[in-house]
């Protein structure tokens, strides 16, 4: 990729092979996003190995997490959806809702171990007399657990806090079922694992250059893309965004309907002013109706204002499978608009700096 040590930047008409990736994946990001079947399976056996009791709580279950140790938290209150029977709520931020009380289950999630908010939110647990639940690799988090004799999930180390989705989404799932929080999907997920690796053949690598995944890459690349959920899939839009954050290192934003339908859908008026906006729709086969209507009759709308726009429908049977299959793709989709930039998807250097500069105050 490198011609007289200037880096040439591929195009939207270059392949996405492999080798092209990994000519800007340092890190190895795509075989950890290709490797996202396993991480469930793996995460199911992990959850079960650190052999916690049925403990109910019957004031639900709060997560607490930031970024990519969030995120799995919001993708199993979608995949639960109406077979949530107690409150599932996620908190991104330094404190606890304050209707938390001794009958909530606590999960802390924090791939690093380190992540402050979250520590902040481990101890006001602690202090609340709330049951806690940790998922982590290891750091002070880890080290607290240990000390207090809170349950740990194990994670294995060397990821990206963002490619450890799976185990996210299945710790959250399994510690909301031993609350009482929602029904054990333990063989949905099993299932969902071998559904995922098809749909990783149908959009990875190795598929063809007019698959899914480098089409939506190929339609994205200059353009800020606005992604847009509903229901199930609100979480799902919010993932995106931020995979196209982090991985891609450009800006994009998500939202959801019918929300958007009653404010942002106006703003698409002055988007070709101000710049280069694309859209994509995240649809679900169990989606309202109304909410189907609403997003073919936005799409239509806001057409002539967009620099691209995508319909895309979750694929699968179970709330799990049709989660993760757009997980799947929005991840594939972030790392070929790296490759299509000629970004390394895998460094978040800035997020590390301002970690550590927070650190010193
Ligand atoms: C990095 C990433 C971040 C982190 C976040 C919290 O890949 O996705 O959003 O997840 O900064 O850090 P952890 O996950 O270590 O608690």
């Amino acid at each position: 990729m490198s011609e007289g040590g200037v880096t040439a930047i591929p195009t939207a008409d270059a392949a996405l092979s492999r080798e092209a990736i990994a000519g800007v994946d340092s890190t190895g990001q795509l075989a950890d996003v290709l490797a996202l079947p396993d991480h469930l399976r793996d995460a199911l056996w992990r959850v079960e190995s650190a052999i916690m009791e049925d403990w109910d709580t019957s004031a639900g279950l709060v997560v607490a997490g930031m970024g990519g140790s969030a995120i799995g938290g919001a993708l199993a209150r979608a995949a639960l959806g109406d077979h949530a029977s107690r409150p599932i709520f996620v908190t991104r931020a330094y404190g606890l809702p304050p209707w938390t009380t001794p009958d909530t289950m606590v999960l802390c999630a924090s791939y690093s171990g380190n992540t402050e908010e979250t520590l902040a939110c481990y101890e006001s647990a602690g202090a609340l007399g709330a049951r806690r639940t940790v998922v982590t690799t290891g750091g002070r988090l880890a080290e607290m657990a240990r000390a207090d004799g809170v349950p740990l999930i194990p994670l294995p180390g060397g990821f990206q806090p963002r490619a450890a989705v799976a185990y996210m989404t299945v710790a959250a799932l399994e510690v909301a079922a031993q609350c009482g929080a929602g029904p054990r999907l333990t063989s949905e997920i099993d299932v969902a694992a071998s559904h995922t690796e098809q749909l990783v053949a149908e959009w990875g690598p190795d598929a063809p250059e007019d698959s899914l995944a480098k089409e939506i890459a190929r339609g994205l690349l200059g353009t800020t893309p606005v992604v847009v959920g509903a229901g199930l899939t609100t979480p799902i839009a919010y993932r995106w965004k931020t995979q196209i954050n982090e991985n891609a290192k450009q800006p994009s934003f998500s939202n959801e309907l019918p929300e958007l339908d009653h404010n942002e859908i106006v703003g698409w008026e002055g988007a070709r002013e101000l710049g280069r906006f694309s859209a994509v729709f995240l649809d679900d086969s169990d989606a309202h109706p109304r909410v189907k209507e609403r997003m073919d009759l936005t799409e239509r709308l806001i057409a002539d204002n967009a620099a691209a726009s995508f319909r895309l429908e979750t694929r699968g049977q179970t709330a799990i499978e049709r989660v993760i299959s757009l997980v799947l793709l929005g991840d594939l989709v972030s790392i070929y608009l790296a490759t299509l930039r000629g970004i390394d998807p895998g460094p978040v250097t800035v997020l590390d700096e301002l970690k550590a500069a927070l650190a010193e105050r």
